[in-house]
């Protein structure tokens, strides 16, 4: 008998999230400094102090230093706090603590993150899907019509991968219809680049907010995370949640970027990098044939271009990587760029330039 036989039937045929660094390991690149324009990650980090004379001992569960300050970053309560080990274990928990294996279904619109669909499958959730339409917005009508059939609408605002955000008018009229059928759970990933916020549809019990250190704090390499919600959710989270989500040192340096200090470091940075993006964005857009796909209300840019498979390869030759979305639906051909370093992201330009001065006639 197989080992295989004895595989969940649901997991047998699931395909791993296709995670940036599964695509290209940091560990593998050879002695040439790569450039990390794949994965939405702040272009550098920052040093942080240790005491680890307490790691003898376990963690709290939620530490109450990571709770309070990010309590206090959003201006909510404490109660309305939870911190999982990134914003993925956010959608695991949530996933986990509200729908049933076998029964129960989520609703996403793609194209968006990946890992809603890979983390409802995982446990033998339905995904039932209702493409952006209109330039990546939401189409309202269709997501209401099913709102009986699913336990939680995912929006993700930013969106990832197309940076566009969802209008505002159309989140409240989901908010609205879902009141006593569904949560409502609004990926902010990307807020700190963008404008405006869903924190003020808190006061709605269906609401649930994702956040992340992953971006804007420039701490992807920590996994640390928020699902921000009114308190019996918060409640229901830590039933399903493990005993020790967060390493300790985890949670010491979560704390430390949430200091006033770590706040104003942040902002320098959300600053220089939206300062970089529009700089690359006007270059950009003069090359070859690039046209800008969606929007650029996160700290990426996502383009069209007929030769995405040579520029690909010719940026993965000079270790430039950045992504490829092409297989999500309405983003054929689409390529995203990860707004680096002015550095990284002028090297990323002569590469660009570079490919299609010299050949540009293999279309994808
Ligand atoms: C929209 C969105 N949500 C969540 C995540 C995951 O965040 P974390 O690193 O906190 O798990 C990502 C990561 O790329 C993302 O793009």
């Amino acid at each position: 008998m197989s080992i295989l036989s004895l595989v969940a039937k649901h997991v047998v045929n699931l395909v791993p999230y296709a995670s940036a660094r599964r695509l290209f390991k940091t560990s593998e690149q050879g002695a040439a400094k790569p450039v990390w324009l794949n994965a939405n990650e702040a272009p550098t980090g920052k040093q942080y102090t240790l005491d680890t004379s307490l790691y003898n001992r376990y963690p709290d569960c939620q530490p109450d230093a990571v709770i309070a300050g990010y309590a206090r970053y959003t201006g909510l309560n404490k109660e309305q706090v939870l911190v999982s080990r990134g914003a993925d274990e956010g959608i695991e928990l949530l996933i986990r603590g509200f729908c049933e294996a076998g029964k129960d279904n989520i609703l996403i619109c793609p194209p968006t993150y990946g890992m809603y669909a890979i983390s409802a499958r995982t446990f033998d959730i339905g995904v039932i899907e209702i493409p952006l339409i209109n330039d990546f917005q939401l189409d309202v009508d269709q997501v209401i019509a099913q709102l009986d059939n699913v336990k939680m609408v995912f929006i993700c605002a930013p969106n990832n991968p197309t940076g566009t955000l969802p209008a505002r008018a159309d989140i409240e009229a989901v908010i609205a219809a879902a009141k006593d059928r569904a949560l409502v759970v609004i990926d902010e990933a990307y807020v700190e680049f963008a404008q405006e916020t869903a924190l003020g549809w808190l006061e709605h019990e269906h609401v649930v907010v994702l956040r992340t250190l992953s971006k804007a704090f420039g701490l992807a390499g920590l996994r640390c995370g928020f699902t921000l919600a009114h308190p019996t959710i918060i409640e229901t989270l830590l039933k399903v949640i493990a005993p020790y989500p967060l390493a300790a040192p985890v949670a010491d340096i979560a704390a430390q970027a949430l200091s006033f200090g770590g706040l104003a470091a942040m902002r320098a940075q959300v600053n220089q990098i939206l300062a970089n993006q529009k700089a690359m964005l006007t270059q950009l857009t003069t090359l070859g044939d690039i046209e800008l796909v969606g929007a650029q209300h996160g700290n990426f840019i996502l383009f069209r271009t007929a030769y995405k498979d040579g520029l690909m390869a010719h940026l993965v030759e000079h270790k430039v990587f950045i992504r490829d979305q092409s297989k999500q639906p309405q983003l054929e051909n689409c390529l995203r760029i990860s707004t680096g370093t002015q550095e990284e992201n002028a090297k990323l330009l002569s590469l660009i330039e570079q490919f299609y001065t010299t050949q540009g006639s293999t279309r994808a």
